[in-house]
């Protein structure tokens, strides 16, 4: 069943774990993606970015491609596709009218005030057809796909105005994390968290989840995060895998042969991450 984040995260943030965001890029990550929440009877979020959708086609193809898994895969967990990083009211109003149940407004690369604008127009229009949304404060570090960045923190007072000033479900202020690997460990913001979450009361979402270590998951999740992204390590273990295969098998070429292996690996790595932010069986 399809559903937006807004009681997932509620669930989460009262029953103190942390639901995922993993991105999908195409069908076979989206078996696996489906196949480990189904299985770890966890509520998942698909996390879909702009070039991810133009990679798969479209908008639609995704919501199309996604409810086709959900009836023949029996699909029976939770399940939001959320737009990741969306760039501007007419990306989330376009994700929405194909039938996303979530989307980011990533209007952190602007001045706070017209960010605060962006985010209001579109939670008014994703409220009114039952979606919802999660802003950005500050600078996320790293690339991810179109949007480039070095780390900004994310002001206290700004994070409380475009709370207050917008409705929207979850924010994501960002405190030190990066989208891709970390060189040497996260240095995440901890005591902001902290003044953010008692400041702001709503579900918190962490960016970059690849590479951070367990105990710095566990205290994320304890100052309120409620959403872990996750996008590289599923692509880095899909490619290891894919490598493999193909080197072990010079001379294969049934694409079945050495995607399915990949598909795999993903799911094994969902699996995990499941547990690590305990929504296994929170379904
Ligand atoms: O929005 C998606 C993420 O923040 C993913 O970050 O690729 O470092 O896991 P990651
Ligand atoms: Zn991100």
């Amino acid at each position: 069943p399809l559903v937006s984040i807004t009681d997932m995260l509620n669930k989460a943030l009262e029953g103190k774990y942390a639901v995922g965001q993993y991105n999908i890029n195409n069908l076979e990550w989206t078996q696996a993606i489906l196949g480990a929440a189904e299985e770890e009877k966890s509520p998942v979020i698909l996390g879909v970015s702009e070039g991810a959708a133009r990679h798969m086609g479209g908008f639609n193809t995704v919501v199309k491609m996604v409810e086709g898994l959900i009836q023949d895969m029996n699909i029976t967990v939770p399940v939001a596709i959320h737009l990741d990083h969306g760039s501007s009211f007419e990306k989330c109003k376009a994700a929405i009218d194909a039938g996303f149940t979530s989307v980011m407004i990533d209007g952190s690369h602007h001045p706070i005030e017209e960010n605060i604008e962006m985010t209001k127009q579109v939670v008014n229009y994703a409220h009114s057809k039952g979606a919802s949304v999660e802003a950005e404060v500050g600078t996320v570090g790293g690339q991810e796909d179109d949007v480039v960045g070095g780390i900004m923190y994310a002001k206290l007072e700004e994070c409380v105005a475009i709370v207050q000033e917008t409705g929207v479900d979850a924010l994501a202020p960002a405190l030190g994390s990066v989208h891709g690997p970390y060189l040497g460990e996260p240095n995440l913001g901890f005591k902001e968290m902290e003044e953010v979450r008692d400041a702001v009361k709503i579900p918190l979402v962490l960016h970059g989840g690849t590479g951070i270590p367990k105990h710095d998951i566990d205290k994320a999740i304890s100052l309120g995060t409620s959403k872990i992204n996750v996008n590289t390590e599923n692509q880095i273990a899909f490619a290891k895998v894919v490598r493999e295969v193909l080197a072990a098998k010079p001379d294969a070429y049934d694409p079945r042969t050495f995607i399915a292996p990949g598909r795999e690996a993903i799911k094994q790595t969902v699996i995990g991450k499941i547990r690590e932010f305990g929504s296994n069986n929170k379904a």
